[in-house]
């Protein structure tokens, strides 16, 4: 390090290798070159608006910019760590290339609001990435729930094998649930697209900056109100890294049950190849690697969250360089929750799921139990009475190794007098799903209505 560091006025010695080590975060923050180019540029063009720079000034500076960028992306830019992080070495090559003019960019701005707007333009541009992969995979959800509108799967709480569900019916579930999250990520964007330059360092500036004027250049939606908050704010990140943290719960509920369903003692899909991996020692094995990853990886994410909630719970106003923090752990979730929405898009179709599997466990779960204890009290018989009965022949079949519609009518009527011939008309197991006709349950017309709605908030 022989250059004098940017803010090194008043430094009379050295900072030291470990120090530097310690404090440059360019080798990662340089991802937020073009935002920070973005930014600066907006501020130039505010300097001349407010006749702080003349056209012609605002014009070198921008056009400076570009060239830094185009060296950026060329691969010809070299970053320097001395220089600590994305602002000071894209700065500093400008007053290389323009001259002293490049010193000027810096005025009414500090690299505390200057770093917020990098950010929040960098998080904002990840969210809608995050939205658009969120409608992929609900797309593909319901596109396997339209073609499973006729299978029935048998539906479990506690894990147990409980009532006859359309295969449909479940995934539809699954599109509730990323659509929410999709509808959260819009909503935290709009905390996301607020414009924090001209808070400079935390007070505000002596110099008549226009900050709506940056905002617009950049199309944000408004501008922060307290230059103290808006140099000191990371809500913004925590609320994208809970976002992010839903949405790996969500499809690693998923990752569960694919894994679960492709053991071969359930047998109820078969895996892709293509996201699938075999074993080394055993070649009989199919492996459901990707779910398994997926599943892995959402802890990742979390850990940004937590990682998050801890560097801001104890810091006093305003910026504190604690702040710095925040960078890795967003990229890391970014990437984390951008692959393994990519990935559950692409393996979603892949998926084929096995019909006759899935019935042929109907029978050994007694899973229309509820509809003859239904039945009994349709017929006048007390529910908790009904649920007695049926108990009881339950405790029979399975005893016989048998389902409950393969007793006879006489078998039946040996456990309630109340059991009529019309009796066989409940007990198959796609009449449980036919008849639940109840608004958002399980029958034919809910789950129409469902992909319905799904299809047109995809459109
Ligand atoms: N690299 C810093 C960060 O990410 C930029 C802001 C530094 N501000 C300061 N006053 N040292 O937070």
């Amino acid at each position: 390090m022989s250059e004098k560091k940017m803010w090194g006025g008043r430094f009379a010695e050295r900072t030291a290798a470990s120090m530097e080590a310690y404090s440059e975060s360019v080798s990662f923050d340089w991802r937020l070159y073009r935002e920070d180019i973005r930014g600066s540029q907006a501020h130039a063009r505010m300097l001349a608006k407010q006749g702080f720079l003349t056209a012609g000034e605002a014009e070198t500076i921008v056009k400076g910019l570009d060239t830094v960028r185009e060296e950026i992306e060329s691969g010809t830019f070299e970053w320097k760590v001395e220089m600590e992080d994305v602002h000071m070495n894209i700065e500093s090559r400008l007053t290389e290339i323009i001259g002293p003019l490049g010193g000027k960019l810096h005025t009414a701005r500090s690299r505390n609001d200057q770093v917020a707007l990098g950010f929040r333009l960098h998080v904002a541009n990840r969210l809608s990435e995050w939205r658009r992969l969120l409608q992929a995979v609900v797309a593909e959800f319901a596109a396997q729930a339209e073609a499973h509108a006729e299978t029935l799967l048998p539906g479990c709480t506690h894990f147990q094998p409980a009532q006859p569900v359309s295969l449909a019916h479940h995934l539809l579930a699954y599109c509730q649930m990323f659509m929410r999250d999709a509808e959260r990520v819009e909503d935290c964007l709009k905390r996301v697209r607020v414009s924090p330059l001209g808070a400079a360092a935390l007070a505000g500036t002596t110099h008549p900056v226009d900050p709506q004027a940056v905002c617009d250049d950049l199309g944000l939606d408004r501008i922060f109100s307290n230059s103290m908050d808006a140099v000191s704010d990371r809500d913004f990140v925590l609320e994208a890294l809970f976002c992010g943290s839903l949405v790996m719960a969500h499809l690693s509920r998923f990752c569960e049950e694919v894994i679960i369903w492709a053991n071969p003692n359930f047998g109820f899909v078969k895996l892709p190849d293509a996201y699938s991996t075999g074993s080394s020692i055993m070649p009989q094995k199919k492996n459901p690697d990707a779910c398994e990853i997926m599943r892995g990886k959402t802890g990742r994410v979390y850990g940004s969250l937590m990682s998050m909630l801890t560097v801001i719970k104890g810091l006093p106003m305003t910026y504190n360089r604690d702040l710095q923090e925040d960078k890795e752990p967003f990229f890391d979730a970014d990437r984390t929750v951008r692959m393994s929405l990519e990935v559950m898009a692409g393996m979603l179709p892949g998926l084929s799921f096995i019909p006759e599997r899935m019935a042929a466990t109907m029978k050994k779960g007694f899973l229309n139990a509820t509809e003859l204890a239904d039945y009994l009290a349709a017929k006048g018989i007390p529910f908790r009475e009904a649920h007695h009965i049926t108990g009881a022949a339950v405790a029979h079949a399975e005893a016989a190794g048998k389902g409950l519609e393969e007793f006879s009518l006489a078998e039946l009527q040996q456990f309630s007098a109340a059991v009529e011939e019309d009796v066989f008309e409940v007990l198959g197991y796609d009449a449980a799903v036919r008849r639940r006709t109840s608004p958002g349950g399980t029958g034919p017309e809910s789950v129409a209505g469902q992909l319905a709605a799904v299809r047109a908030w995809l459109a």
